[in-house]
């Protein structure tokens, strides 16, 4: 006999798919291990499960002798394993192609998701203007504390050809209103270095901290950052003059952009 109250088998599981871009950087992991942290210590009795977005790091992954289940991949393991409510947290910075291939792939699946009854999708990062406001804070609170106020803080944004690009530039906007020598540059999009040492030199700028605005510190942050190379951030900023501390942190390693993250889902949960 069944007790009134307690589960019922019908009604199957509700689980959460995180979805990153993925990694192969060892030291990069402690992201992700702070990203599980949060959103098991908000949602402690749902399952977790991780999905990567790009086939490269999967392939790596999986050489490495790690899971690696694409987003399709994923849904399809959790539809036969009897989940119902699947809760989909992009864990995006911006919403570029990534995150609309990921929406794709939702869609898709909603079209034969056998005993799924409801899936949703919330992030990334950026994903409105309450969240950039967020977000915002959480950069000016985890700048480190040695940073003086007439040295800058320059973040690296991955960058995208994609019009979803244009939250970086905007977040920039609206860090400078609170402190005029933080900086958003990109790896990949505009603004690239050079603008962003236009913008230090005219602020007579002579020490640069140097931030990855990415969730990981993987190869980005590593190479095109913080490298020895004469095309990193690090080396155009020195033949400049320009002195250079570079933090090898990603933002997920901070619990205040973690919780941009599970305020999402708490949203998309109780929707
Ligand atoms: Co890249």
């Amino acid at each position: 006999m069944v007790q009134a109250g307690s589960p019922q088998p019908e009604d199957g599981k509700t689980g959460i798919l995180l979805v990153a871009f993925g990694t192969t950087f060892s030291e990069a992991q402690a992201s992700f291990d702070n990203i599980e942290a949060g959103i098991k210590s908000a949602f402690a009795d749902t399952t977790i499960q991780w999905a990567y977005t790009s086939e490269m790091i999967r392939n790596k992954m999986a050489q490495q002798g790690k899971t690696a289940h694409s987003p399709s991949q994923a849904l399809k393991e959790m539809a036969e394993q009897d989940f119902t409510k699947i809760f989909v947290q992009s864990l995006h910075t911006i919403a570029g192609y990534e995150y609309h291939d990921l929406v794709k792939t939702i869609r898709k699946f909603e079209h034969h998701a056998g005993g799924v009854k409801k899936i949703t999708i919330s992030g990334p990062l950026l994903a409105g203007p309450e969240d950039m406001a967020k977000a915002a804070r959480a950069i000016h609170d985890t700048i480190p504390e040695k940073r003086a106020s007439d040295e800058a803080v320059v973040l690296l944004g991955h960058g995208t050809h994609h019009p979803s690009n244009a939250a970086y530039p905007a977040l920039m906007w609206r860090l400078q209103r609170d402190d005029k020598n933080i900086f958003m540059g990109t790896v990949e999009g505009f603004p690239g270095p050079e603008e962003i040492l236009e913008q230090l030199e005219k602020n007579n700028i002579s020490t640069a901290w140097l931030m990855p605005f990415m969730s990981v510190a993987g190869d980005h942050a590593r190479n095109d950052m913080a490298g020895d190379g004469e095309d990193s951030w690090k080396s155009v900023f020195n033949d400049a003059g320009i002195d250079c501390k570079p933090v090898l942190k990603g933002f997920a390693e901070y619990d205040p952009f973690v919780d941009i993250w599970v305020s999402q889902l708490q949203t998309a949960m109780e929707k």
